[in-house]
């Protein structure tokens, strides 16, 4: 362990693989940690849209960034892509998991099908990431995974049960998995993001106004995508070399507030 202070938020320079990638938080997380020279994956049920940003990226920052169209509810597709993302990428170090859907339609709202979305999606994906890059983190010191849960998973809402029980859940898994591969030198944290201006939440603020939710927040507004990105960035880095099985929550002052 380097005991120096110097700063090594690109380090490892690592490949890092963005589920969601397309859009919002994963969008903003792959920007940065290009920003730092990191080599990206974009993975995204949008395919073009990822294909897209990842130009972007390869041309603004230059380095290898890829884009590839992968549905992380079917496991073969997630095989597949890993198989292309290490042909294209120097090395896989590092996993960012944002693939996300919100349900809208309360308890009377769910059904077998949304319910099995939802769960696949937001949790069984961590799992079959890591089994697909395992021996690839195993080999590159420094590997961490990051994976999106919400303030949601700590306060109930009646309106999306669904995703609020898998996001209660990456909690619990994120202690699971930070256990278990602790011995291979891999660090696993969650990141609770509070109300960030993405497509997710845009119609949800446009229904009800900014004020429905800014109120309540003590820095009085919505985080920006980027500001996500920074923790995310920080949290696969060799900054944080002591941080396993953490939950950050970056939130402004929500989860806390009596306002
Ligand atoms: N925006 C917020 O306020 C907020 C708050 C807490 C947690 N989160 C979480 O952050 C993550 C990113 O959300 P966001 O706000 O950036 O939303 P977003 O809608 O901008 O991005 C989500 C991305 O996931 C992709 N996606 C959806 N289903 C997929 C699938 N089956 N396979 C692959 N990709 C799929 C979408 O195409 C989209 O590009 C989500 O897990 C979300 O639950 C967001």
């Amino acid at each position: 362990m380097n005991m120096d202070l110097q700063p090594r938020l690109g380090q490892p320079g690592t490949g890092v693989v963005i589920t969601g990638g397309a859009s919002g938080i994963g969008l903003a997380s792959a920007r940065a940690l290009a920003a730092v020279g990191r080599p990206v994956a974009l993975w995204d049920i949008q395919e073009s849209r990822a294909a897209q940003a990842a130009a972007e990226i390869a041309e603004s920052h230059g380095v290898v960034a890829l884009g590839l169209g992968v549905d992380v509810r079917d496991p073969a597709a997630i095989t597949l892509a890993a198989e292309e993302t290490r042909a294209a990428l120097p090395s896989v170090g590092g996993l960012v998991h944002c693939a996300g859907i919100v349900d809208t339609g309360s308890l009377e709202g769910v059904t077998i099908e949304s319910w099995d979305d939802g769960i696949a999606i937001h949790l069984r994906a961590i799992v079959l990431l890591l089994q697909a890059f395992l021996e690839d983190m195993r080999r590159h010191p420094g590997s961490a995974m990051v994976a999106t849960a919400s303030i949601n998973a700590t306060l109930g809402n009646g309106v999306n049960p669904i995703y609020t029980a898998a996001k209660g859940g990456v909690l619990s898994l994120v202690r699971s998995l930070a256990d278990r591969l602790a011995r291979d030198g891999i660090r696993v944290n969650a990141i609770s993001p509070g109300m960030i201006m993405t497509p997710m939440t845009k119609p949800a603020a446009d229904a009800l106004g900014r004020d429905y939710f800014e109120k309540r927040i003590l820095l009085e507004r919505f985080g920006e995508p980027e500001e996500i990105g920074r923790v995310v960035r920080f949290l696969l880095s060799e900054e944080a070399s002591y941080v396993t099985a953490a939950e950050f929550i970056v939130d402004g002052g929500n989860v806390s507030s009596q306002r």
